[in-house]
């Protein structure tokens, strides 16, 4: 199993990262999943223009120093924009930077923005100049596509088209959704594609192919290496209230044999991480917003408790810190003790 993956001047020792999940994938989400073994973080996809206007969004994509490497996603609809938006990325130190040509979400697209672009290359084509020219060889370029509008021949032709320049413009590499931006969720990931891209571009010299789309668990990692020949896997929804995904595919990656279920989390273990979790989002959104975030996260994470429905249900009624220690006492064995210490 190949484990050093290069994407331009960067290194990373697994083939998976934790994929860009927007209303989850924050600092908080990331530096857990980093603790758990995670190699690489995407950011959620950032609008170009939040960024070019200042204020509240440049602030929030400042990065910690722990949370590196790091892959900063930006999404827009005009090439000049998008390369402004690249350069902040750029200063404000991220790794990586990716353009999203793929978000299948309405109003996004209602903007010509993400998935949109699928269907017009020639524009998406010009922004991916645009990057590169900005860009040039500071930080690796990546680009985030599904693969294709529709089922439609023309779809097929103008992904093919895309995916020439995203190689032609000197980018390090592309993750492919195997689903269709009208397919939205619906339906599997079409793991099949990925592997003719493989077949067909595999072989571009500095050029990685990575793929996405049904990853639910850590052997489903290695399952899709196996059956497509991607070099690096996207972990998304499998990743969310599951950062111990990581810990297990690293298991993997050293013993194939190995049984991932034996660093299945124990309470205490999930006790810890839901804390910090907390605790992280807490400093970076303040408590109300943390509080309304977590509740997402807590019913996510209830998967692992063996009473579910009954966390889930104690996690949904989340309003404040208090309101999270209570559910941690209720459930997952939290002492008062420990409870100041968490808040200290
Ligand atoms: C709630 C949610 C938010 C997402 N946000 C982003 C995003 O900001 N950027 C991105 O590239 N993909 C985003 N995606 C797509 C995922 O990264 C991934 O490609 C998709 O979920 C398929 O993988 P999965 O079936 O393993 O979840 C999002 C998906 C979900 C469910």
């Amino acid at each position: 199993m190949p484990c050093m993956t290069q994407i331009g001047k960067l290194t990373i020792d697994a083939p998976f990262f934790q994929a860009g999940l927007a209303g989850y994938s924050d600092t908080a989400m990331r530096l857990v999943a980093r603790k758990h073994g995670c190699p690489l973080c995407v950011t959620e996809a950032l609008l170009d223009q939040f960024l070019i206007n200042g204020g509240k969004a440049l602030v929030q994509a400042e990065i910690d120093p722990d949370d590196h490497p790091i892959v900063g996603q930006l999404m827009g609809s005009n090439p000049e924009d998008i390369a402004k938006g690249c350069k902040i990325l750029v200063k404000l130190g991220y790794d990586i930077v990716d353009i999203n040509l793929a978000c299948p979400v309405k109003k996004i697209r209602k903007k010509a923005r993400g998935g949109h672009l699928l269907s017009e290359p020639d524009t998406a084509i010009d922004i991916l100049k645009a990057v590169k020219q900005a860009v040039g060889d500071d930080v690796p370029l990546t680009v985030k596509l599904r693969r294709g509008t529709d089922d439609s021949a023309v779809a097929t032709s103008n992904f093919h088209k895309l995916f020439q320049a995203v190689i032609d413009q000197g980018f390090a590499g592309a993750v492919v959704h195997g689903r269709s931006v009208t397919q939205k969720y619906i339906g599997p990931s079409r793991w099949s594609f990925l592997k003719s891209l493989v077949d067909e571009y595999g072989q571009t010299p500095n050029f990685n192919i990575g793929g996405s789309g049904d990853i639910w668990d850590a052997h489903d990692i290695f399952r899709m290496i196996a059956h497509t020949g991607v070099r690096l896997v996207s972990v998304a929804r499998g990743c969310i209230g599951n950062p111990w995904i990581f810990q297990q595919a690293r298991l993997l990656m050293d013993n194939p044999d190995a049984d991932p279920t034996s660093l299945a989390p124990t309470i205490d273990q999930q006790r810890q991480v839901l804390l910090e979790h907390f605790e992280l989002s807490q400093r970076i959104h303040g408590e109300r917003m943390a509080s309304l975030m977590m509740r997402k996260f807590g019913i996510k994470f209830s998967v692992h408790h063996p009473a579910p429905m009954d966390v889930k249900d104690a996690f949904i009624k989340v309003k404040c810190l208090d309101d999270w220690h209570g559910v941690l006492e209720a459930h997952y064995g939290l002492s008062q003790s420990q409870d100041c210490v968490a808040a200290l």
